[in-house]
Parts: structure tokens; sequence; C-alpha cells
């Protein structure tokens, strides 16, 4: 088993960590454009192997995509962060180029590889990967839902006093402010979350995590990456591993929740083939209107790039 992230920052770099720690492949490489920074990464990483104990080997590349061949698993983390000055558009632009190159990239050496997309704006860049990737969309997918319900659970766990490990809850739409955390979908050991906790309480957890990315920026002027990292490999995780994980992913609507031609985070089956299922809930109507609204914003984004691409 071998994987390749892409962009060796603060993300790509937790996430080649992660799935060296936990053996999940028996190579895993690192690329970057900075020259010398990945093989840094990737050599830093591998000297924790005698002190972690695993045989993960962590091999770092600029920009040689020759070293990527034959991966099973991608994860495209590579792109810049919103900088002052620039705009959303320019952000999409710049960040679209990027995606653009990598995969291409990426599908010459590895044609049959599982694409995961972390890079920002998320569900737009989940898109631009599709549409460069040319394989079917069960293969390219995005980061998002993981991390984002990690938040909410680890709220939860903190105001109800127990531990993570027992909330379970699912969170749908686009990696923004408008994105739908489920309390009608939440529990905690099994018991609905809603018999736990007052809904003033649970009401302002749900809008903590839909600002939690920027709760992260104002705190450390960067966004996160522990959490967005880690969040990452437990997809991959749940590729190599075949393990059939029920996560909210990024994927590629074509019909379900009367939504067609989109990106957006639905709860999947995610196992060896990628996007093995997409579930749908049978949600109610307040909660089809906010998945709605978060449809609407994320398709004006990819608007923007298809405007731009004309
Ligand atoms: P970072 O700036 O630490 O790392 C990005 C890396 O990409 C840099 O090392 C840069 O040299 C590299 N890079 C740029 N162009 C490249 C190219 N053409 N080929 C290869 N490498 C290239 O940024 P960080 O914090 O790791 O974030 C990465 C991306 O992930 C950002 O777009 C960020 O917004 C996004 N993000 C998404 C999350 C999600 O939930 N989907 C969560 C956290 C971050
Ligand atoms: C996050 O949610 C900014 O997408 C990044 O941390």
């Amino acid at each position: 088993m071998k994987i390749t992230v892409v962009g060796a920052g603060n993300v790509g770099a937790t996430c080649a960590n992660v799935i060296a720690h936990k053996e999940l492949a028996n190579e895993v490489v690192l690329v970057d454009i900075k020259e010398g920074f990945a093989e840094g990464k990737a050599l830093d990483i591998w000297e924790t192997s005698p002190i972690n104990l695993y045989d993960t080997r962590t091999v770092g590349s600029t920009n040689d995509y020759t070293k990527t061949a034959d991966s099973d698993v991608v994860v495209i983390t590579s792109g810049l962060p919103r900088k002052p000055g620039m705009s959303r558009d320019d952000l999409i632009s710049t960040n679209a180029g990027i995606v653009k190159s990598v995969t291409e990239n990426i599908i010459k050496y590895s044609p049959d590889a599982k694409i995961i997309i972390v890079s920002n704006p998320l569900d737009v860049m989940t898109y631009v990967a599709y549409l460069s990737a040319k394989v079917d969309s069960s293969r390219v997918f995005g980061m998002a839902g993981i991390l984002d319900t990690a938040r909410y659970r680890s709220f939860l766990a903190e105001a109800l006093d127990v531990s993570p490990k027992d909330i379970q809850a699912v969170l749908m739409g686009g990696h923004g402010d408008t994105m739908v955390p489920l309390p009608r979908y939440t529990t905690v050991g099994g018991i609905p979350v809603t018999e736990l906790i007052d809904s003033e309480k649970l009401d302002a957890i749900v809008e903590r995590t839909k600002k939690g990315g920027g709760e992260l920026v104002n705190l450390m002027g960067t966004s996160a990456w522990y959490a967005p990292g880690a969040a990452a490999a437990q997809m991959v995780e749940a590729i190599v591993r075949d393990q059939k994980r029920v996560f909210p992913v990024c994927a590629w609507l074509q019909g379900e929740y009367g939504l067609k031609d989109i990106y957006l985070g639905v709860p999947v089956v995610l196992g060896k083939n990628g996007i093995e299922k997409i579930i749908e809930l049978d949600l109610n109507a307040e909660e089809k209107a906010l998945l709605d609204e978060s449809a609407k914003a994320v398709k004006d984004v990819m608007d923007v790039f298809d405007n731009m691409n004309k």
C-alpha cells in the first residue's frame, strides 16, 4: 500500500505523520513545490519511527511525481491560505490552478488512485479535482465533514462532561458558515442529545461549530492542522482497510437530496472503492431548507469558478 500527500505544509505533514504512525501503508510520499521542504518533513517524520515504533517509510519529493507512481490513495492539501488584499475570487483562481495541475500529475502516475481533497474552498476544489481527474466521482471526494463533526462532537463532550468517543453525529452541507449540524441525528451513547442538553446550549454549540474554522484562525493567525490532518488520515484508513465507515464526506450529487451536479457534504459509506454508497436521510422540512441554503452557497462559488473558465 502506498499513499501520497501533496502539500507538506501544516495539514499535509500532520496527515502524513498520522498515516505513518498508524502504519496505514508501506510508504508515504510527501510532495511540495518548495525546494527541499517535503524531503525535510518526510525525514523528520521518518526519524520518529524508532520512537513511535512503526515501519512505514516516509519519502519527500520536490514536485517529482514519478516518486508518487502507483499510489493507492492521494490526499491533496496544496494551496494558499487567503492573504491580505487577496479577494475570494483570486483565492479560487490560484488554488484551482494548483489543484488542477496537481490532480493531473497524480492521475498520470497513479491512474487508479482514490483522491481526497483538503484544499479550500473545499467543495469547489473537490469539483476542480473531479473535472481534472476525469475518473468516476466515487474516487474523488473532499474532507470537511469529519473535521466539522469532530468539532461539534468535542464541544458537546465538553458541555456534557462525557467521553467524545460516545458522541455520534451527522453534519451535512458545504464547508463554511452554512454547514448543517443535525441535532436530530446526534446521540450520546445511543441517547438522543436533545434529552441531555437544553436547546439554548445546543444551539450555541451548533453556531460555534459552523464558525469552528474561523475560531482557530482568530486564535492562531492561520488555519488549523491537527484535527484536519487527523480527519484526512481517518478517511485514508477507511479506504486502505476497507472499513466501510459511515462518514460525512464532500461527494458529487446526482439527484440525491434533490440536488444535482454539485459537490456537497453528505453521509457516505467509505471503503476500498472510495465512496461505495451515498446515504439519503429522511430530512424534515427545516433541515432540508438549511441544506438547500448551504447548497446554494456552494453553487455560487462553483459558478464563480465555471465563469472564470468560460
Ligand atoms: P500550508 O500553507 O501550511 O501548506 C500548503 C502547502 O502547499 C505549502 O507547503 C505549499 O508550498 C504547498 N504548495 C503550494 N502549491 C503547491 C503545488 N503546486 N504543488 C505542491 N505543493 C504546493 O497550508 P495548510 O495549513 O497545510 O492548509 C492547506 C490547505 O488546506 C489550505 O487550502 C487550507 O485552507 C485547507 N484546509 C482545509 C480544511 C478542510 O477542512 N477541508 C481544514 C484545514 C485547512
Ligand atoms: C478549517 O475549517 C479553515 O477549513 C479550515 O479549519
